[in-house]
């Protein structure tokens, strides 16, 4: 069979990037295809793709294409979201201070760090919001167990949704799991600037912003846009964590956001394959933390079976089991949060790291 774009088109359809809910196509990530004489151009927007998934990606998209009968050579051009994602989003009237829970891997618990986290700030008395900025991968409105779409009220805004006396918003409260929607890198971009603008969020004396994962440029955009006051970066204690954390740091400290400390989750790790017992900051490993990279480690969760069945049932242990053990190290992380964002003044706090 002769190849065309049509085929290619076909073919792109099948390839489905680590991570990524839909394949590249129906994720609208492919802008245009073009034929010319055996020479095949691919401009892709990269959306949120990690870089290594991304090169991955693009490697897949190759390998793919390439074998086709008459194609002599892809090239695949990478448009970033950044290039239509704009400019920064300024203050948020009412919310005084905004910070992101980040992490460089996904499924380390940062939503989950999130939402107990800003449970518990709740639970210190402050008005909390919690803006699930993971767009692809939505978990919030679960572990909130509210899922109800939100309202719209006076002046086109939304209103945020409540549960356990924090409001939140997520595109998983927009969406249900058979919307068809086409997503491309800069609305992306757009679509947290909306949640930020558009959403009534009302007063605020903090909003916990759960990034996508990774550290990537569409992380980067992200935290380049937001008025941050500090954050958090959410690890695992495997042997690469520490670099996790080298590179979430210097994510942060590129535009100039105060790291306000480490959550180690998952602690206590017992390696499934070989048993063995990481214990990367368990034991002066904290120290280590804070020499190396000037920022604490706010705290370091165990793997407690009772955090995830809360997050499961939509309630954050912090407020199904107020008295649990990890309950209470999550208050203290709270209080270290609040104690830090305290220290700064308005949107822009002083550098507590460096
Ligand atoms: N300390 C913990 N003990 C036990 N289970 C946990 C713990 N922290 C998180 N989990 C569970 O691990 C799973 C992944 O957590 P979560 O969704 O918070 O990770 P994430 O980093 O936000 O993932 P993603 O990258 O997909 O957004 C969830 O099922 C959650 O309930
Ligand atoms: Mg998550």
């Amino acid at each position: 069979m002769k190849v065309s774009v049509e085929l290619i088109r076909e073919r792109l359809a099948e390839i489905r990037p680590a991570g990524l809910r839909r394949d590249i196509v129906a994720a609208g990530m492919v802008r245009d295809v073009a034929l010319d004489n055996g020479k095949v151009r691919i401009d892709l927007l990269r959306g949120p793709l990690p870089q290594p998934v991304l090169d991955a990606t693009i490697q897949d998209i190759k390998r793919a294409i390439g074998a086709f009968d008459g194609v002599s050579a892809v090239d695949v051009a990478i448009a970033e979201a950044a290039a239509a994602g704009g400019q920064d989003i300024g203050p948020i009237p009412g919310v005084a201070k905004i910070i992101a829970v980040s992490s460089t891997k996904g499924g380390v618990g940062k939503s989950t760090v999130a939402a107990n986290l800003a449970c518990a700030l709740a639970q210190r008395g402050a008005r909390v919001g919690l803006l699930d900025a993971d767009i692809y991968g939505p978990s919030v409105p679960t572990m909130m167990g509210e899922s109800g779409r939100p309202e719209v009220v006076e002046g086109n805004k939304v209103a945020p949704r409540q549960a356990h006396g924090v409001r939140f918003m997520s595109m998983g409260l927009l969406l249900d799991d058979t919307s068809p929607v086409i997503w491309r890198g800069p609305l992306v971009t757009g679509v947290l600037r909306q949640f930020l603008k558009d959403v009534q969020w009302g007063e605020l004396d903090v909003l916990v912003v759960d990034l996508p994962p990774g550290t990537g440029d569409a992380q980067l955009t992200l935290v380049q846009q937001v008025p941050l006051s500090g954050a958090v970066v959410v690890t695992t204690p495997q042997d690469v964590s520490l670099i996790d954390v080298e590179r979430g740091v210097a994510m942060f400290r590129q535009v100039n956001t105060p790291v306000i400390g480490v959550v180690e989750n998952m602690s206590g790790f017992v390696c499934g394959a070989c048993g063995q017992h990481d214990d990367v900051f368990g034991s002066g490993g904290g120290e280590a933390l804070a020499e190396r990279f000037e920022v604490p480690l706010l705290a370091a969760i165990p793997i407690v079976e009772d955090i995830r069945r809360g997050g499961d049932a939509g309630v954050p242990l912090v407020v199904g089991q107020p008295d649990h053990e990890v309950s209470r190290i999550y208050a203290r992380l709270a209080a270290q949060v609040a104690d830090a964002l305290e220290a700064g003044t308005g949107q822009s706090a002083p550098r507590i790291i460096g």
